[in-house]
């Protein structure tokens, strides 16, 4: 197939010739991102293939079936930023990546938990300046703790696995609750009870309608005082104006975010020669007990292996025809 590969960074380029075995398949790398200012540059391609931040809805769409395209091969497990409806519409398949290592994402959230927690960054400064004194830097025995997980597919319930290998109580809430992890002593509760028992709270659910700003100042309001929040899954799961009011008063004790809702301006570029426009974010760094990653928690060498491998089989499915493994249909999008 001959593939547009838009946001391609040089990892992207490397893990996908590694996987383009015999190069079976003809891959253009475009280095700018998918939206209706560059879907042009798809002309005399087939398949699409797009990355978390790529815009694929409508209007981008129809610009793409206008060029030819069939085929939009997300690199990808969420499908939130494609209008999934209006590609039925205009007859192109969407394909995911649905797990390339829940392992990755699960150890990221769990690294930005003990790094709030005991201050490693801070520490790490520190001692970079010679300054061997611990103010600041107390922490707490996670050991006994309440830790909420809210979504416990692949990813929540690893992080459940590896949480619980700290001792501690584990609270979930899930749509569709996982008896196997019941059986293996989680606790499933509504989302009430979650907030007000938890000590740390941790997001593995996708983004959708019903999640758009879970966390928002109603939730951190029924939150213990002082809550650790832990976001490794989209952005506008959090209002974020909330969570700085919550941050202000304390209410929130830690804020750990590989995700941000306008991550789109920002994430996957290096902006430090530039003014931030985002003020919101720039008051976020501001806070000592806010640790931001730019959405690399999925970012091991095994999950874009995965990635590309599972990408490129993705599209050797759709060219030889029938219904691809991992096809992303509209009845995803309403039952999600
Ligand atoms: P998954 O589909 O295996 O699990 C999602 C879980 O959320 C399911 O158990 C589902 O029942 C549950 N859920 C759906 N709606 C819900 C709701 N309204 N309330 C509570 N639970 C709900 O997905 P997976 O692989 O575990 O990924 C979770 C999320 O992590 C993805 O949607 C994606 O947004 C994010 N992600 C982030 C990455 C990163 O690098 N930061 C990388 C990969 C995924």
């Amino acid at each position: 197939m001959r593939i547009a590969c838009f946001s391609t960074k040089d990892w992207v380029r490397r893990s996908f010739d590694r996987a383009n075995k015999g190069g079976a398949h003809e891959i253009t790398y475009l280095e700018a991102g998918l939206d209706d200012t560059t879907a042009s540059l798809s002309e005399g391609h087939e398949a699409v293939c797009a990355f978390v931040n790529d815009t694929v809805d409508a209007e981008v769409l129809q610009e793409l079936a206008d060029r030819g395209v069939t085929c939009v091969a997300l690199r990808c497990a969420g499908f939130n930023n494609v209008d999934v409806q209006k590609a039925h519409d205009l007859g192109i398949t969407v394909v995911r990546v649905p797990a390339y290592s829940p392992h990755a994402v699960a150890e990221h959230a769990l690294g930005m938990m003990l790094t709030l927690n005991r201050r490693y960054h801070r520490a790490f400064n520190r001692i970079r300046e010679q300054n061997f004194s611990l103010e600041g830097l107390l922490g707490f025995d996670v050991h006994g703790k309440t830790v909420g997980v809210i979504g416990t597919g692949k990813i929540g319930r690893v992080f459940c696995e590896l949480v619980r290998g700290f001792g501690c109580r584990i609270l979930a809430y899930d749509k569709y609750p996982d008896a196997e992890l019941g059986d293996a002593g989680v606790e499933y509760v509504d989302l009430e009870p979650l907030y007000r028992a938890s000590d740390i709270i941790s997001l593995h659910c996708p983004l959708t309608h019903e999640t758009h700003h879970m966390i928002d100042g109603e939730a951190i309001g029924s939150m213990k005082e002082g809550v650790m929040i832990l976001n490794t899954s989209r952005g506008a799961l959090v209002d974020t104006a909330a969570v700085i009011d919550g941050l202000k008063t304390g209410a929130i004790g830690y804020l750990g975010l590989d995700v941000y809702e306008e991550e789109e301006d920002l994430f996957f570029e290096d902006l430090s020669d530039q003014v931030i426009q985002d003020d919101t974010f720039v008051r976020l760094q501001t806070f000592p007990n806010v640790l931001i990653t730019a959405h690399q928690a999925f970012f091991t060498r095994e999950a874009i292996n995965n990635i590309a491998e599972v990408t490129l089989g993705n599209l050797a499915e759709v060219e030889t025809g029938g219904k691809p493994s991992n096809l992303v249909s509209p009845d995803m999008v309403a039952s999600s």
